[in-house]
Order: structure tokens, then C-alpha cells, then sequence
């Protein structure tokens, strides 16, 4: 049986992680692997319960530590009820979001010193690490346009979401072998070409 093969999309609001997750699915469909689409928060049923009260507008005196502890619980369904099982049956799994969002809006976004994030983390998902990540880099005003601001973290004050983004730049910087950063601000069949040409360097029949 093929080895199991995990793939996460990360990037500020707006940056086009769906898109590329699409392409994503498709290169692999077409080696004939069977693929999981999975997203964070979310992708299970305590999950998505989870999700919703995370992004609910009303939730405005959310403490920093209550929603970081709700990212992580809303993880630890997910890589135990579907991830990890998907993985052991040698599938691929395409994550929209994962740990590195975590680093960047608790982490750069929030202050929360990121050896404390890492170390819950380890809990959360054990030894499971993604084999390669994609950070779809969007300037943030554009990013917004493109989305909205229509949950609790996106109406967060723009200058959250600058320190988000410089957040997943740093790390891209410290695991450049792990974490790749794509500029999504240019036209949309360049950036779905770099992602589909390191999905072939890495993973290429
Ligand atoms: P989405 O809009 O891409 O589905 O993501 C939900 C929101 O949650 C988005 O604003 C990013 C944020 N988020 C965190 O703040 N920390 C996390 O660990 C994750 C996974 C998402």
C-alpha cells in the first residue's frame, strides 16, 4: 500500500487556499489516489460545533487562551477521528489550515508565545506533521476585499491581520524545505502553476 501523504494550504483571509486546493485534489486524483478534503476548524461533527462558536460574531469577549485552546480541541477531533485514519489507509489528506495557522493568529496574531503553542500542540497531533505546506501570500487588503469580514476573526483590526501575515512569511523562513510561500496576488494561472510544479518536483509519478 502507498504511504499516506498530508498537504496543507495556509495563508491570511481571501488568499485563495480554495482554489489550489482544488487543483491540489485533482493532481493526485489523476495518479488515481484517493483523496480526502478536510478543513480547520472543522471536518467532524465536534469539530464544526466548535467552529461555530469560534467564529460567532457575538463571541466578542472571547479570552485569548479560550480560543486558542478551542482551535486546539477542534484539531485533536480531527487528526483522531479523520486524518490520522486516512493516513494509515495510505490516502492523501488536503487540509485547508492547520498548526501553522494556529502559530500565526495565536501565536504572531494574538502574542501568545509560540514554545507554549508548540508544546500543547504536541499533544494535539503527536508526531503528525504536514509532508509539505503551501502559504498563499496575499497583501491583506486585498485579501479582505476578496473575502469579507463577516466572522469574529475577520473583522479583527487590520493590523492583527499584518502581523498574521508576517507571522506564516517567518515561519516559512525558519522550515523552507516544509513550508512554501506562494505570492497569490498574481494572476491566478501563476499561482496555480507554482503549486502544481512542486506538487510534481515532490510528488511526481
Ligand atoms: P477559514 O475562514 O479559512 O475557514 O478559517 C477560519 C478562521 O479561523 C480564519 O480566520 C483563520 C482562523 N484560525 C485561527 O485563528 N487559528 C487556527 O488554528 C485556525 C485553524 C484558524
Amino acid at each position: 500500500m502507498k504511504k499516506g501523504v498530508f498537504i496543507t494550504f495556509e495563508g491570511a483571509e481571501g488568499s485563495g487556499k480554495s482554489t489550489q486546493i482544488r487543483n491540489a485534489a485533482s493532481f493526485f486524483r489523476h495518479q488515481k489516489r484517493q483523496v480526502v478534503l478536510l478543513r480547520e476548524p472543522g471536518g467532524t461533527r465536534i469539530s464544526e460545533a466548535i467552529r461555530s462558536v469560534l467564529l460567532d460574531r457575538g463571541n466578542r469577549g472571547m479570552s485569548h487562551v479560550t480560543e486558542l485552546l478551542l482551535y486546539l480541541s477542534a484539531r485533536a477531533q480531527i487528526v483522531h477521528e479523520k486524518i490520522l485514519p486516512a493516513l494509515r489507509s495510505g490516502k492523501v489528506v488536503i487540509c485547508d489550515r492547520f498548526e501553522d495557522s494556529t502559530l500565526a493568529y495565536q501565536g504572531y496574531g494574538r502574542g501568545i508565545p509560540l514554545p507554549l503553542i508548540r508544546e500543547v500542540s504536541r499533544l494535539v497531533r503527536g508526531t503528525l506533521r504536514p509532508d509539505l505546506t503551501f502559504v498563499l501570500d496575499i497583501d491583506i487588503k486585498k485579501g479582505l476585499s476578496r473575502g469579507g469580514r463577516h466572522d469574529r476573526i475577520e473583522r479583527e483590526a487590520f493590523s492583527f491581520h499584518q502581523k498574521v501575515r508576517r507571522g506564516f512569511l517567518a515561519l516559512a523562513r525558519k522550515e523552507p524545505r516544509r513550508v512554501i510561500v506562494v505570492d497569490s496576488g498574481q494572476p491566478l494561472p501563476e499561482v496555480s502553476r507554482r503549486v502544481l510544479e512542486k506538487l510534481q518536483n515532490v510528488f511526481g509519478e
